[in-house]
């Protein structure tokens, strides 16, 4: 990404399409970005191997990812892969899961074909229902027979009708996955973690901006307050938890392009000016971007850090 100053402009009012626009202090600074991941592609990360602290590595782990057929989940079970654990992905499109775990395997393996594979196996479960939940996880112990070291609840999903004419039945439905799904997943690892008496577990919840920020113009007053729950979730879990050694936190990312976010763009395209002209960075994220702070909390480096939100946002929510 380069800045680039542009000419003098006569009028005194950016151009609203302009990146950033709205958050900037000299309008006449726009950024240039390379073009976002496609949704159904990896991460495009290099992987050679440069040095960095080795507290930061996943070897040996076992990660879980709800929600990381896709989008999200799916660019970070390819950073836990890249940093050397093994992922289980857990999603209610079986076939999709299957096929992306295939494809990080492959990925994996192709460019590193001196190194140990990693596993990474796929698990069809909807997050919402506990006795789903308890069967993808009893699957998954079976399949890692050396535990579970690390948890993130990525799965998730927005919808937008005023508030007055949000049907209930959906709002249930949203709630039931964003906050239900987060909460019967943590406390399903968190029991087995307490019974083991495992130390050092980590679990990362996907938050979102909209948990602390009311970001406009679309309405989404229950996905925002499910977002806030999240966080809330994590800060409480991290205080009972806090005496059997386990870590909880939570990730708040703002606008990434990913189906989700594409979705709505499609569906209302002047949204997209709209956004970017509100992130103060002048871009919508790109999911790599989140690849370090999810492997900074599923490491050993973040052994003193919970309770914690990350909000990766561009800083749309300190404005
Ligand atoms: N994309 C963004 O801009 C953005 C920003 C902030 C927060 N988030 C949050 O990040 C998370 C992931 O979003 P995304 O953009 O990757 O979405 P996505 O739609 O690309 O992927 C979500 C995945 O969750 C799965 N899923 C949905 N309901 C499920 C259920 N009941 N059980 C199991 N899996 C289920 C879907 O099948 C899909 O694979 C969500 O919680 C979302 O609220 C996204």
């Amino acid at each position: 990404m380069s800045n680039v100053i542009n000419p003098p402009s006569t009028s005194a009012a950016p151009p609203s399409s302009v990146a950033g626009a709205a958050t900037r202090i000299n309008p006449e600074i726009t950024n240039q970005h390379p073009s976002l991941v496609p949704e159904d592609a990896p991460a495009q990360i290099s992987t050679t191997h440069k040095r960095t602290l080795p507290i930061f590595s996943l070897e040996g782990k076992t990660c879980v990812v709800t929600g990381g057929a896709r989008g999200l989940g799916y660019v970070m079970s390819q950073a836990f892969i890249e940093s050397g654990a093994n992922v289980a992905i857990v999603d209610l499109n079986g076939p999709e899961a299957q096929k992306s775990a295939e494809t990080l395997h492959k990925i994996y393996t192709t460019s590193n074909p001196t190194a140990p594979p990693p596993k990474v196996t796929a698990h069809t479960c909807d997050v919402s229902d506990p006795q789903s939940v308890s069967s993808a996880f009893q699957k998954i112990l079976e399949l890692h027979p050396s535990g579970i070291d690390v948890l993130v609840t990525s799965a998730g999903f927005t919808e937008n009708f005023k508030a007055e004419e949000y049907p209930h039945d959906r709002m249930q439905k949203l709630w039931g996955v964003n906050v239900d799904g987060t909460y019967i997943c943590a406390v399903e690892v968190a029991k087995e973690w307490i019974k083991n008496k495992k130390q050092g577990g980590s679990i990362i919840m996907v938050g979102s901006m909209s948990g602390s920020a009311v970001n406009v113009p679309q309405p989404q007053a229950p996905y925002n307050a499910s977002k806030a729950a999240v966080r809330q979730l994590a800060a409480s879990f991290a205080i009972e938890w806090a005496p059997h050694g386990i870590r909880v936190n939570c990730i708040s990312p703002g606008y990434m392009m990913t189906a989700l976010t594409q979705k709505i763009i499609d569906e209302q395209p002047e949204l997209y000016n709209n956004w970017v002209s509100r992130i103060p960075a002048g871009r919508m994220g790109n999911p790599v971007d989140l690849m370090g702070a999810v492997v900074y909390l599923a490491s050993d480096a973040s052994s003193y850090t919970t309770g914690a939100d990350i909000r990766i946002d561009g800083g749309y929510t300190v404005i």
